[in-house]
C-alpha cells in the first residue's frame, strides 16, 4: 500500500463472535431470536420497558463474563504503535477493545456498561441490572435509566468526529460487519471520496462488499493480526 499515514478501522460483531458473543445477523444471532421492533426500538422500549431491560440485563451480564480474542489484542497493539493518525470506530457495545488496550476508539452505538439516565440526562458506568429501577447515580430519581445503547431510529454517537477521522483517512478497514445498518454502511463510500484505500476483513463478503478495493475472507482472530503484522512491518 502507498504511503499510510491515517486509519480508520470500524469493527461489528463479528470482531467479537470469538469471544463467544453473538453477533445479529448470522444463523442464531440476536436478531433470530429477538424482534428489532421490541427490543431495540424507543417505541419497543416505551411499549414494553421491562422486556428491553431484561433483554439488556440479560446481554450486560453476558458480555462481563467474556474475554478480548486476538484480533481485539491486534487492534489495541496497532492503536500503541501506529505513529500516525488512528481511530477505531466500533459498532459493537461490549468493552472488549478496552479491555484489550484500545485508546483512540469511539462506541458509535453506545456502551453496555453505561447507563443513561432520562431524567437529568447523565449517563453514568452501570454493570447491574436495569429491571429494577434503580437510582440514577447522578440524580438519585428511581425508573429513569436506560441502556445507553443507540436504537434504531435513533442517532448514533460522535458522528462529527467519525467523518472528520474518515475525511482524513488514507486507509479504511471494515472488520466483523454486515454492512446492513447505516450510516456505519456508509463509511466506506465516504472513505473512497476522500481518497482512502478501502479493506474489507470479514467471515464472508458483506452487503458493501463491491466498495472495497480489498477483501479477505476468514475469522477475524486470524485475519486482523494477519493485516496488524504487515501494518506494523513485523
Ligand atoms: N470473524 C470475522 N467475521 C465474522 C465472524 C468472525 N469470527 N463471525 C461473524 N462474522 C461476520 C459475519 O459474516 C457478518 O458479516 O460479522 C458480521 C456480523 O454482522 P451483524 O451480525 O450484522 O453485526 P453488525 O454488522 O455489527 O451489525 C451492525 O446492527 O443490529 C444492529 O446495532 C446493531 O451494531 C449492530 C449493527
Amino acid at each position: 500500500m502507498g504511503e499510510i499515514q491515517n486509519i480508520v478501522i470500524l469493527t461489528g460483531a463479528g470482531v467479537s463472535a470469538e469471544s463467544g458473543i453473538d453477533t445479529f445477523r448470522d444463523a442464531g444471532g440476536l436478531w433470530e431470536q429477538h424482534r428489532v421492533e421490541d427490543v431495540a426500538t424507543p417505541e419497543g422500549f416505551a411499549r414494553d420497558p421491562d422486556l428491553v431491560l431484561r433483554f439488556y440485563d440479560m446481554r450486560r451480564a453476558a458480555i462481563q463474563a467474556k474475554q478480548p480474542n486476538a484480533a481485539h489484542h491486534a487492534l489495541a497493539r496497532l492503536d500503541a504503535e501506529w505513529p500516525g493518525e488512528l481511530l477505531i470506530v466500533t459498532q459493537n457495545i461490549d468493552d472488549l477493545h478496552e479491555r484489550a488496550g484500545a485508546k483512540r476508539l469511539i462506541h458509535m452505538h453506545g456502551e453496555h456498561l453505561n447507563a443513561w439516565c432520562t431524567g437529568c440526562d447523565t449517563r453514568s458506568p452501570w454493570t447491574a441490572p436495569l429491571i429494577d429501577r434503580p437510582a440514577c447515580p447522578a440524580c438519585g430519581v428511581h425508573g429513569h435509566l436506560r441502556p445507553d445503547v443507540v436504537w434504531f431510529g435513533e442517532m448514533p454517537y460522535r458522528m462529527e468526529e467519525i467523518y472528520r477521522a474518515i475525511n482524513r483517512a488514507d486507509l479504511f478497514v471494515s472488520i466483523g460487519t454486515s454492512g446492513a445498518v447505516y450510516p456505519a454502511a456508509g463509511f466506506v463510500r465516504e472513505a473512497r471520496a476522500s481518497g482512502a484505500r478501502t479493506l474489507e476483513l470479514n467471515m464472508e463478503p458483506s452487503q458493501g462488499n463491491h466498495w472495497f478495493d480489498e477483501a479477505r475472507q476468514g475469522a477475524a482472530t486470524w485475519l486482523v493480526p494477519e493485516w496488524v503484522e504487515e501494518m506494523l512491518g513485523g
